[in-house]
């Protein structure tokens, strides 16, 4: 490496204005694309910048000096895995439910939870955005959350019932959660892009989109329209991961089921949105409601790494909790 390239890889930028070749009029056409901090330019593509007018080259550039100030570069393998070993892991407050996702859920990718109403999606949602501002000893990152939230159902009376049960000040809890409702699919796509700034500001270590087909599924209907809205799924889910791996973030997103009539074998369930959604939500976890009241199934569908697996917890006043002994089944057959 010369001097020169040493020098650049020290270098740390603040703002996307501080960045070599990067004026106010630059920097404004970034901000417009979605890209308001360095670290998320550093996780876009050349192309993506061609809107803005901007040159292959001067793209190339900008982006592998953002990439270097943030310590990343996608071009060796070596930091790949050093990236990889910054993974963190955000608890669920259920040992069980962790155990299954080997630890708890990671951050850099996508944890999908589907199920049908009433499964426990939302409720994991809200005991996330509490556990999230734990310090790392008991599971948390020390970090806030974001919630963006499209079917309106989002509760700060069980955010204080969570933050209490854990001896946090829920003021400070409910502070530290940045809300927003989106309205529209088109809404719910522009608040993810226009995240990244508030995502730095506030120290934003979780990011929930729940829910993140419902939407799509009203809007976008009839075959005729499948693939544009495959599309736009796509592009919001690479979205998500980008800010994810940006800021070493957890990204949950919900997923409504569908019954398919036409299937004759396996399970006759499956989440909106079929495999685009499907490979990009690198965690996906099925979940399902017991006999018992407040019991939950949790079943590991798929996971780059982990075997598929079952795992039961509840649903309490306090929050996501694991079944007592005398509460689990006594033989199940699994
Ligand atoms: P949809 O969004 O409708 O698809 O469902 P969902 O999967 O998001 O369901 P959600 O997480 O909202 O779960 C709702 C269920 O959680 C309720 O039916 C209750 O069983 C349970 N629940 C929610 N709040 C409380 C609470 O304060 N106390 C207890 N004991 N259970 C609760
Ligand atoms: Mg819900």
């Amino acid at each position: 490496m010369s001097e020169e390239e040493e020098g650049l890889k020290k270098q740390r930028y603040e703002s996307l204005e501080d960045l070599p070749g990067v004026g106010p009029a630059t920097a404004q056409k970034l901000k417009e694309l979605g890209f308001h901090t360095v670290e998320s330019l550093a996780m876009a593509t050349v192309r993506e910048l061609e809107p803005a007018g901007i040159s292959e080259k001067k793209a190339l550039a900008m982006i592998s000096a953002a990439r270097s100030s943030i310590g990343i570069s996608f071009i060796r393998a070596d930091e790949l895995l050093k990236m990889r070993q910054n993974v963190l892991r955000l608890t669920t407050g259920s040992k069980a439910l962790d155990k299954l996702l080997d630890g708890g859920l990671e951050t850099q990718t996508i944890t999908e939870f589907y199920g049908e109403y009433g499964s426990g999606k939302s409720q994991i949602c809200h005991q996330l955005c509490v556990n999230v501002q734990l310090p790392p000893e008991k599971g948390g990152l020390n970090g806030a959350a974001l919630y963006i939230d499209t079917e309106n159902t989002f509760r700060t009376e069980r955010i204080v019932q969570m933050a209490k049960h854990l001896g946090l000040d829920p003021e400070n809890v409910v502070k530290n959660i940045i809300y927003a409702e989106a309205y529209t699919s088109d809404h719910q796509m522009f608040l993810l892009e226009n995240a990244d700034e508030v995502v730095k500001q506030n120290n934003v270590k979780l990011i929930v989109i729940d829910s993140l087909t419902a939407h799509f599924r009203s809007e976008y209907i009839g075959r005729e329209m499948l693939a544009s809205r495959q599309q736009k799924l796509n592009k919001h889910m690479h979205r998500l991961i980008r800010i994810a791996r940006a800021f070493n973030a957890v990204a949950v997103v919900t997923n409504q089921v569908m019954a398919k009539p036409d299937m004759f074998f396996g399970d006759a369930i499956s989440p909106i949105g079929g495999h685009i959604v499907g490979h990009t939500s690198h965690t996906r976890v099925y979940l399902r409601r017991a006999s018992h009241g407040s019991v939950r199934i949790a079943r590991l569908v798929s996971s780059p790494y982990l075997p598929e697996g079952e795992e039961i917890f509840k649903i309490t006043e306090n929050g996501i909790e694991d079944i007592s002994e005398e509460e689990k089944p006594k033989s199940s057959g699994r």
